[in-house]
């Protein structure tokens, strides 16, 4: 009988974490084992993550973006200030949003609309930009100069405007990924919204920031869970960048794909 061969997922760093084979992997690479060899063990054991997979994902882990996850207490104060952290941040967006095609964008931004500005550099045109921001003085210093920027959570804006589809979603929360619950102030709660409603453009960037410090979750675990909220959704999640910085921060940001149905 012809029975059907079980593929492999498209290469990708995170196939590793997704199938929680993280520490296995370091573990088997400490000892000596080949990619190869250790995609056939997990082969065996029914997980179906490619040499090619586990190469990218020991890649990035030597790079220190996969490593920055490992522990809640890795996060050391470092040289550079906040404000050059963001400029970072920034500029790797930058460099990203070049290859999106600019339609709409939400932004959580500051009064100072460093990530708007950014977004327009990138080709975005301002009346596409949605920003909701739940702070009174912030929302009114870029209501100012910018219109669609609304006082009201990101778990309320999403309910207001769920017919729109964004090329990019810059989720600069700040704020641990359960979030303040009772106030409809949840990261989580926002990001299934996001994915479950389609809201993301196939070939679109996604960025996230979160902070770890006093968070129930870990971070391994919420980038997980970011993970199976997307693959539920039938997206697929390139982990393009990952940064940690001043105060238990750590932003992400990934190529979004549409999976075709
Ligand atoms: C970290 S700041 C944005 C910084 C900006 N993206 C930059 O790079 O300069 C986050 C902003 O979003 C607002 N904010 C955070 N969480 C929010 C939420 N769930 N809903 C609405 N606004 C939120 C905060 O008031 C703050 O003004």
């Amino acid at each position: 009988m012809n029975q059907k061969k079980r593929e492999y997922p498209k290469a990708n760093v995170l196939a590793v974490i997704q199938h929680n084979l993280a520490d296995d992997v370091l573990e088997m690479k400490r000892y000596g084992v080949s990619a190869e060899r250790m995609a056939k063990i997990f082969r065996e054991r029914g997980n179906y993550v490619g040499a090619h997979s586990i190469r990218k994902f020991l890649k990035q882990y030597q790079k220190k973006k996969i490593g920055d996850f490992e522990s809640e207490n890795s996060y050391k104060i470092e040289e550079h200030s906040n404000t050059e952290n963001k400029q970072w941040v920034n500029q790797v967006i930058l460099k990203h949003l070049k290859g999106i095609t600019p339609q709409n964008a939400l932004i959580l931004d500051a009064a100072d609309t460093q990530s708007t500005k950014n977004a327009i550099k990138a080709g975005f045109d301002s009346n596409n930009i949605y920003i909701p921001n739940c702070h009174p003085f912030t929302w009114k210093t870029i209501k100012r100069s910018h219109k669609n920027c609304f006082l009201m959570t990101m778990g309320e804006y999403l309910k207001m405007s769920k017919d729109k589809t964004y090329s990019y979603i810059f989720a600069d929360y700040c704020g641990t990924w359960n979030g303040v619950e009772t106030e409809e102030h949840s990261p989580k709660t926002d990001t299934k919204y996001i994915f479950e409603h389609k809201l993301l453009k196939d070939n679109s960037l996604f960025g996230i920031t979160l902070c770890s410090r006093g968070a129930k979750t870990k971070r391994l675990e919420s980038l997980k869970e970011i993970l199976d909220i997307s693959t539920k959704a039938k997206y697929s999640l390139n982990l393009l960048e990952v940064k940690e910085y001043i105060g238990a921060m750590y932003f992400i940001l990934f190529k979004v794909k549409m999976e075709v149905e």
